[in-house]
């Protein structure tokens, strides 16, 4: 069968994670998809750098919109970043010129993802992103396939693992918030801009995307009720160890009789509780539906092999012919949510 051709923008950790499991892969991935799959080019800003991955079978684009237009590509994979400039300008690129997108890139679905999703249905194309929600976790698939006979309840959970590094590391080595944010952003855990992870921004744009897909509504990132982590003293977490419970940062999403909650802040979670249990950069989601009951998902939550293996399933589903719709449903369906204030603070 012919081959599936993609076209990787960005080479950083993620991308440089796709390129080796597409190549140390080939054949495994063949075996499943029937097909195989192969990089024909790839972007990014800086050629000239050193990278831990053989390029050279590759051709090269610096533009990431010349990248997306290309003839020999059949896939568009955005591990850029970004929710404005390059990574939009060329998602649509790709787009209009009859690729399927396969994203890391939660910051521009989270903002435009309405109008992406209904651009890539009229176009016939689809836009996946395993990859942009808990990292090597399969929380998109486990909605969209594994529970999709369910009316969901709930969806709620630790999405960002350098806050959770920040908070567990607090707890346990008993450190300042400032001392930790500091080894935080030495290990290079945190985002280029640390208010993305700190601020809870990163962790809100992954809860609203979950909530379209868990609830059939319009992502909207603009009501999720946003606290970062900057205001958690050694203190707080003195005085609820002492009362048994740990701080988190804890989203949750719920469709209640008032409407769509969605709300990402620092929140007392039982000690012994698994969430209270979380350690380091590991992320947790747990899903409640009405069939099934509950469900947690424990992993890693970025890094380069946990986050380029969302990458390639998309990937891989693509290659089989499974052209899952972005939220798991027609995006002209998704409905304004009623947004309810969260009742408890
Ligand atoms: N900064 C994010 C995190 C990376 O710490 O979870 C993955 O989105």
């Amino acid at each position: 069968a012919a081959p599936l051709r993609l076209g990787l923008a960005g080479l950083g950790t993620v991308g440089i994670g796709v390129v080796k499991i597409v190549q140390k892969h080939a054949d495994l991935i063949a075996a499943r998809a029937g097909r195989p799959v192969t990089i024909t080019a790839v972007s990014a800003r800086d050629r000239s750098r050193n990278r831990d991955a053989d390029l050279s079978g590759y051709a090269w684009e610096t533009d990431p919109v010349a990248l997306a237009k290309r003839d020999d590509v059949d896939v568009f994979v955005e591990v850029m970043g970004g929710h404005e400039g390059p990574a939009k300008l060329a998602t649509e690129a790709a787009l209009a010129t009859g690729k399927d997108v396969v994203t890391a890139n939660k910051a521009l679905l989270a903002h435009h993802g309405q109008i992406l999703a209904e651009t890539a249905e009229a176009a016939g194309r689809v836009i996946r992103f395993e990859a942009a929600v808990a990292g090597g976790i399969p929380v998109i698939k486990a909605l969209t396939e594994g529970l999709a006979a369910n009316q969901m309840r709930r969806v709620m959970g630790v999405m960002n693992g350098t806050c959770n590094y920040i908070l567990t590391r607090m707890q346990n080595a008993g450190l300042p918030y400032e001392t930790v944010f500091e080894e935080a952003r030495q290990l290079g855990y945190l985002e280029a801009d640390p208010n993305l992870d700190v601020g809870g921004i990163d962790a809100g744009h992954k809860l609203s995307l979950l909530a379209a897909i868990a609830f059939g509504t319009k992502v909207s990132f603009d009501r999720v009720e946003l606290e970062g982590i900057g205001n958690v003293s050694i203190e707080d977490i003195r005085m609820a160890d002492d009362m048994g419970y740990h701080i988190k940062l804890l989203g949750v999403a719920q469709m209640t009789g008032r409407g769509l909650e969605q709300r990402m802040t620092p929140c007392l979670v039982p000690a012994e509780s698994p969430l209270g249990q979380l350690q380091g950069g590991t992320n947790m989601v747990v899903l409640e539906g009405d069939s099934v009951g509950q469900i947690v998902l424990r992993g890693p939550g970025a890094g380069e092999g946990p986050t380029a293996s969302a990458v390639m399933a998309d990937v891989i589903d693509l290659a089989r012919g499974f052209r899952l719709s972005t939220f798991g449903r027609p995006a002209t369906s998704l409905v304004e949510p009623v947004a309810a204030k969260s009742a408890t603070p």
